[in-house]
């Protein structure tokens, strides 16, 4: 299946400039207790864990450290040799695959799938994240659940911040965001400032609120779906933090 190029996270240089602000070393020492987390929330009794989007591992490690049987998936180079160059620092076997969301296709093969840090969305096109759902129940086994952790439109739109900034070893980084087709996407501007050299870069996601989630996950196949509003299993009500689903495989 090919999918149409030139989107927005196909931009390596993004990734790695905005490396410092996503993944902050606070950000890999918190990511342990959220897989205790996600081992509760999905009940978990398997073997086989599959991490899409994994990004520089942060989860993907720790599962491994609890002895499971983990597949990192991610598209982007840079984030995949990272990755590595954790696991192995950690000594840890992990098998990290360089692939787009959309293609990875490994039918019943895993026990627990996990989308974490608002992996969802990204694409120009709509269908974009039913047809990565569809591949997540396909590679899950029966009885597998599904952990999506992502940002929900009802805390956004109760904490929505247009501009945010930040200094990381003395370079400033500026996020605004603004609401964006009628409350369907958020988009973006991400600027890094260097030495008083800016460089910009645009994009958009897509947002869900708890119903608009659900219904995808119950249109991909997925039965027992729960909405929770963080890791720890908090409600999806007013102090809701995070857009958290738990879905399962029949
Ligand atoms: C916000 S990061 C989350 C990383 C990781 N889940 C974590 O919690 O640290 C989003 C990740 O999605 C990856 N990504 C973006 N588009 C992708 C695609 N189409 N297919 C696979 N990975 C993609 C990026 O490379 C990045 O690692």
């Amino acid at each position: 299946m090919a999918f149409a190029s030139g989107e927005w996270f196909e931009q390596e240089q993004l990734w790695r400039e905005f490396y410092p602000v996503m993944f902050p070393e606070s950000r890999f020492r918190h990511a342990a207790a959220q897989v205790d987390q996600i081992l509760a929330l999905a009940a978990f009794a398997g073997r086989d864990v599959l991490d899409l989007c994994c990004g520089p591992g942060r989860h993907a490690i720790q599962f491994a450290r609890k002895g499971l049987r983990v597949t990192g998936v991610d598209r982007t180079p840079f984030l995949i040799e990272e990755a590595r160059r954790r696991a192995g620092e950690a000594g840890v076997t992990v098998e990290f695959v360089e692939q787009d969301m959309r293609e990875f296709t490994r039918p019943a093969s895993f026990d627990l799938a996990v989308s974490l840090y608002s992996s969802l969305g990204y694409f120009d096109d709509p269908g974009g994240d039913a047809v990565v759902l569809g591949q997540l129940y396909r590679n899950l086994r029966p009885g597998g659940v599904l952990v999506i952790d992502g940002v929900g439109k009802e805390p956004v739109a109760k904490t929505f911040q247009p501009t945010m900034s930040t200094t990381v070893d003395g370079v400033l980084y500026v996020l605004r965001n603004e609401i964006a087709d009628d409350w369907t996407r958020v988009r973006n501007e991400w600027v890094r400032i260097e030495d008083g050299r800016a460089v910009t870069y645009r994009f958009s996601q897509m947002i869900y609120s708890g119903r608009e989630l659900k219904s995808l996950l119950i249109e991909a196949g997925f039965g027992d779906v729960k909405l929770y509003g963080d890791l720890s299993g908090a409600p999806y009500g007013a102090q809701a933090q995070r857009l958290v689903a738990v879905a399962r495989k029949h």
